[in-house]
């Protein structure tokens, strides 16, 4: 049991990876709180994690990640029930209505509206946990970045498919992971590690042709599923990773070397 009586957040918990790190959290012995805007899916996960760890504690909390009051009544409604908070995993992925379009295509608001929520929300939420991990004098901040912030993508796998890669993921991605090393230094001597992991592309029913363009570049399994992405959150969550602090974790089969 590698988080027996933590009480981890997690936003976006709701979501296709959320879903699979909260279900970890809770099989290695920890609380789960799902932050998520989307209160269905939130309830969803609840019953079905509850089902799946009948001895589990597990809440779901509305938030809002891009919403300071949102986020101090998040930290607010976890302490009051547990008293403790030992790690945020800011993992939500706020877009907007427009985001997925090719560079050209790209409306100036539309950057700065999906960079603001993204980027934003992230040092929204690590700003209002960093003050309350401060008080604690001990917390954990794991960010999920990307492998599209730290290579070039490669645009060719996308093909003639709708799909590509676009300029905003990587602006906030990269950011993400300078934004980690950024915090780690400055919240040097108050017991609060910040790290951050980056996924490469993670298997929800992508075309097939486009999956054996992107699976030629890996060196084992191909495209990562959420499950496989567990290990590295745990490892960052847990005192095996006491001294590791403003790292990035690269999990992605070798994508991008
Ligand atoms: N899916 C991938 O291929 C992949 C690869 C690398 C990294 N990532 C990163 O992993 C993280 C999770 O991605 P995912 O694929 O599970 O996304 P997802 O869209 O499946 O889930 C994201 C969740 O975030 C929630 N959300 C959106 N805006 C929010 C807000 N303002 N406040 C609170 N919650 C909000 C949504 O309701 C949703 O439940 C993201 O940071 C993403 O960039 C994903």
């Amino acid at each position: 049991m590698l988080l027996k009586d933590q009480v981890i957040v997690v936003t976006g918990g709701a979501g296709l990876i959320g879903r699979s790190f909260v279900s970890a959290i809770l099989a290695q012995g920890g609380t789960a709180v799902i932050a998520d805007r989307d209160e269905g899916a939130g309830d969803a996960v609840v019953k079905s994690q509850q089902s799946q760890h009948p001895l589990a504690s597990i809440d779901f909390v509305k938030t809002d990640i891009t919403s300071r009051q949102s986020l101090q009544a998040l930290i607010a409604a976890v302490h009051q029930k547990y008293g403790r908070i030992d790690a945020l995993v800011n993992n939500a992925y706020p877009r907007n209505q427009h985001y997925g379009r090719k560079f050209e295509d790209v409306e100036f608001d539309d950057f700065n509206q999906n960079v603001g929520m993204h980027l934003g929300g992230y040092f929204l939420a690590s700003q209002q946990f960093a003050a309350y991990f401060k008080k604690q004098e001990r917390g954990s901040i794991v960010n999920m970045a990307s492998i599209y912030g730290v290579v070039a993508p490669r645009f060719d796998v996308y093909g003639d498919t709708p799909m590509t890669m676009p300029v905003e993921y990587a602006a906030i991605k990269s950011a993400v992971v300078h934004l980690t090393k950024y915090l780690a230094s400055y919240l040097k001597g108050s017991g609060i590690r910040v790290n951050c992991i980056s996924p490469g592309g993670i298997l929800d029913a992508q075309p097939e042709a486009f999956l054996a363009r992107y699976n030629s570049y890996s060196l084992s399994k191909g495209m990562l599923e959420p499950r496989d992405l567990q290990g590295a959150l745990l490892f960052l969550l847990s005192n095996m990773s006491q001294f590791v602090n403003g790292q990035n974790i690269i999990v992605d089969d070798g994508w991008s070397l």
